[in-house]
Formats: C-alpha cells, sequence, structure tokens
C-alpha cells in the first residue's frame, strides 16, 4: 500500500521555513504542503506565490498547494509559475471548477478538489471523473493544531466508495488532525495522501515524526483520537 505524506509548512516556524522545508526534505517527506490563506475564504491570511516561488529553491520535494482564497482562478497562474506540483481547490470557492482544473492541467500539474467537513459529498460527484484527488478537509481550515472531527473516517470511508462505484481514478488525501494514532485508520478507509502539520513539526524532529507518522500508517489500528 503506497501512501505519501505532506508536511504542512502551516506548523512550522515562520521565521526559518527554508529550515523547515529542508527538514522535510531530510525526513523523506513526498510533498511539502502549502496553506494559502486570503483572510477571506477563511479568517487567516498566510501566504503566497512569493513565498512559494523563494522556497521553490531550497528543495526538491514537490510543493502540494492548498488554496483556501476567494476566485481562486484570479490568481491561479501565479502559484503555477511559483512551481506548484499539485493545487487543491475548495469546490465551497470555485464555481468553475472544470475550467479551473482544465487549467492546471493543461500547465502539466495535477488538480485536485478540496472539501469542507460540513460540504455534502454530493458536491463533488461530479467532479470525481475529471480531478486527480479529492483533499477532505479533516478539521475546519483556517489553522493547524485542530482536533480530527469525529465522524471524518467516516465520511472518508463513503467517499471512497463512491469513487470506487464511479469507476474514478482519484484518491482520496486528508488534511487535519492528522498524526500518527488516527492514521491506520484512514489508510484502512482508503485514504492515500496525508497532510500533517502540528503532528509533524510540534515535536521539534521533523524527520522523527515523519517517520513515526509512516510507520503508523503502516501498522493496522482502530481510531483512537
Ligand atoms: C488547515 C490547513 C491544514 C493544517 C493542518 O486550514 O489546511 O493543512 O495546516 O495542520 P494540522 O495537521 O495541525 O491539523
Ligand atoms: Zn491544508
Amino acid at each position: 500500500m503506497s501512501i505519501s505524506l505532506a508536511p504542512s509548512l502551516l506548523s512550522a516556524d515562520f521565521s526559518g521555513l527554508g529550515d523547515a522545508a529542508r527538514a522535510c526534505e531530510d525526513g523523506g517527506a513526498d510533498w511539502i504542503h502549502f496553506d494559502v490563506m486570503d483572510g477571506r475564504f477563511v479568517p487567516n491570511l498566510t501566504v503566497g506565490p512569493i513565498v512559494l516561488k523563494a522556497l521553490r529553491k531550497v528543495t526538491r520535494v514537490p510543493f502540494d498547494v492548498h488554496l483556501m482564497i476567494e476566485e481562486p482562478l484570479k490568481t491561479l497562474d501565479q502559484y503555477l509559475d511559483a512551481g506548484a506540483g499539485r493545487v487543491a481547490v475548495h469546490v465551497e470557492a470555485e464555481p468553475h471548477l472544470h475550467r479551473f482544473v482544465q487549467h492546471v492541467r493543461g500547465r502539466g500539474v495535477s488538480p485536485g478538489v478540496a472539501i469542507n467537513p460540513g460540504t455534502s459529498l454530493a458536491s463533488v460527484d461530479e467532479a470525481l471523473h475529471f480531478v486527480d484527488f479529492v483533499l477532505v478537509m479533516t478539521v475546519n481550515p483556517g489553522w493547524g493544531g485542530q482536533a480530527f472531527i469525529a465522524g471524518s473516517l467516516d465520511r472518508i470511508a463513503r467517499l471512497s466508495e463512491s469513487i470506487r462505484r464511479v469507476g474514478s481514478r482519484a484518491t482520496i488525501a486528508v488534511d487535519g488532525g492528522v498524526g500518527p494514532d488516527n492514521i491506520a485508520p484512514l489508510v484502512a478507509a482508503g485514504a492515500r495522501h496525508f497532510v500533517a502539520g502540528s503532528s509533524v513539526f510540534s515535536a521539534g524532529d521533523v524527520p522523527g515524526a515523519i517517520r513515526r507518522l509512516r510507520e503508523a500508517a503502516r501498522t493496522p489500528g482502530t481510531l483512537r483520537a
């Protein structure tokens, strides 16, 4: 079972983002997750394309860009130009999802759709036919360090079943409150890509935390969170 891990820089020390990106690379991270927030779609305000572009020079790890912004088509090219390797846009923020996805794919980048905890899974039914992945939010977007929302595991299992039923090749990514205690049941429910912020950066040993997460993903377990 192949899974991928994407440490989220949102939980890193922002005075040393270059060091944080290098630590992710040392730990064998598959992706580095960028939480782009505009202070409108979510209340918080974080990084933009300038920061991506600067960090693109310090690591070879591909960038996983999570756009939590309104009118994402307006600035999409800036993120693609800055070196995004994959881009997830919120279904709640983009009425022209198909156009968005076509544009991302046309630039040789992998497109995904993100969905908030309170949004019906039915809202991504059509997208299952044209996205590479669905980023299931297991916290309300805006901040790192929040608790995994109970019930998300069942939601992922239901999405996994829908993907199978329609014959889609989309994979499931999970974002929010992911750690060694809940990653194995998430794998069992059908998720393959994991974003982890506080569980990677809070202990001070980033490579060690990434290794522990990978080991936990391989160890069958029940949800304790
Ligand atoms: C929340 C972000 C997440 C967050 C994950 O808006 O999308 O990527 O940083 O952080 P943890 O793992 O601490 O929930
Ligand atoms: Zn995120």
